[in-house]
């Protein structure tokens, strides 16, 4: 665990220790080189870990959202279902729409979680490639049944599972092989705590073999030229080079901690976040059976304007994320992911009953 104290609880980036951001001033290495090739593969065996696959996980160098796109150009022809609970999970449907593909969806209130048997009924209705989900949607802090889901896609459907789990991976439990998610993204800077500039992501075999018959899938855009490379130990394109050292060394932190102890200690940072949110008159934007082990989007006490209480804690050090989108004036979100502690929650803790105190 760190030893510096963290005051920084954005919904992502999120903190990244010393040591790690240390790492990523490695000399530049030729990416088709043998330094670089050990390098990747030491990586893969640890990504493997972190989504609980024996298959391909690969790196992109980019943003999650690149991957999502990836994903709709590389594995839809046509038909697309889109599950909607918020922001993130609205951008695949924007995103299955702006690349031409036939896109449905099926959308929940903002707090609340997509139940499984929506998703049944609308598999029932007609036949699809895929069906897209947001694991963790930061916009709501509400964590979506991803397992539920996955079977009932698998009994209804051959469709393949999407899964953006940009902030679940490493902080909440994602379970590629046993679950049967065919594409699972994250970007580095959430749960991984690694500076942005990085997209981890597995393809399943039934997944690759639905690629291949897909046309157009462009350069930068198809995942089946990012497994053919990732095979060779090798990237599509240069990779962002720091970024992998800094992953490099934030993996044996996390494989150092255990994946269970690390979803646990997330989970018990929720419990944390949500007696003192009780306590002190904050309220949960998210329906209780679904709050996110990684992100708290709280509703504060009334009178108090919540962009004014993460201006006041800005003023003391203190960084929280606003409400997101539709939810910006009237909640406000905190991020307690990657490497922070309880102790660093109570710091952040006592800075807001201060502000409130004093206001
Ligand atoms: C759930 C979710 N999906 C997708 C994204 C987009 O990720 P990126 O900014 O890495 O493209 C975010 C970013 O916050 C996110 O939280």
């Amino acid at each position: 665990m760190a030893s510096e104290e963290i005051r920084f609880f954005l919904p992502g980036p999120t903190y990244v220790t010393e040591e790690v951001r240390r790492a990523m001033t490695g000399p530049m290495i030729g990416h088709r080189s043998a330094v670089f090739k050990a390098l990747y593969t030491s990586i893969t065996p640890r990504l493997q870990q972190v989504t609980r696959t024996t298959g391909d996980v690969m790196l992109a160098t980019s943003s999650a959202t690149l991957v999502m796109e990836s994903a709709i150009l590389s594995t839809v022809r046509t038909e697309v279902l889109n599950l909607v609970c918020g922001a993130f999970s609205e951008r695949w449907h924007a995103i299955s729409q702006m690349v031409g593909r036939q896109a449905d969806r099926v959308s929940v209130p903002w707090g609340e979680a997509v139940d499984p048997e929506l998703v049944r009924s609308a598999l029932r209705r007609k036949r699809y490639e895929a069906v897209t989900l947001a694991h963790n949607e930061t916009s709501t802090g509400v964590i979506n049944p991803l397992r539920e889901i996955a079977e009932v896609v698998h009994e209804e459907s051959d469709a393949l599972v999407l899964v953006d789990a940009v902030s679940s991976l490493a902080g909440a439990p994602v379970e590629v092989d046993s679950w049967g998610l065919d594409v699972v993204l994250a970007s580095s800077q959430k749960a991984l705590a690694v500076p942005p500039g990085l997209t981890v992501f597995t393809l399943s075999e039934r997944a690759a073999e639905q690629v291949a018959g897909v046309d157009n899938r462009g350069f930068y855009t198809d995942l089946l030229r990012y497994r053919d490379k990732h095979r060779a130990a090798g990237t599509i394109t240069t990779p962002a080079l720091p970024i992998f050292y800094a992953l490099d060394r934030q993996l044996e932190r996390i494989v150092d901690e255990g994946m269970e102890a690390r979803w646990e200690r997330h989970r018990e940072l929720q419990r944390l976040t949500a007696r003192w949110a009780e306590a002190n008159g904050f309220e949960y934007a998210s329906a209780e059976n679904a709050r996110s082990p990684t992100i708290s989007c709280l509703t504060p006490p009334a009178g108090v304007a919540s962009p004014d209480l993460v201006q006041a804690l800005a003023k003391q050090g203190f960084t929280i994320g606003g409400g997101y989108g539709e939810w910006k004036p009237t909640t406000l979100r905190i991020g307690h992911m990657g490497e922070v502690r309880e102790q660093d929650l109570e710091g952040l803790f006592g800075a807001i009953e201060e502000i409130l105190a004093s206001s």
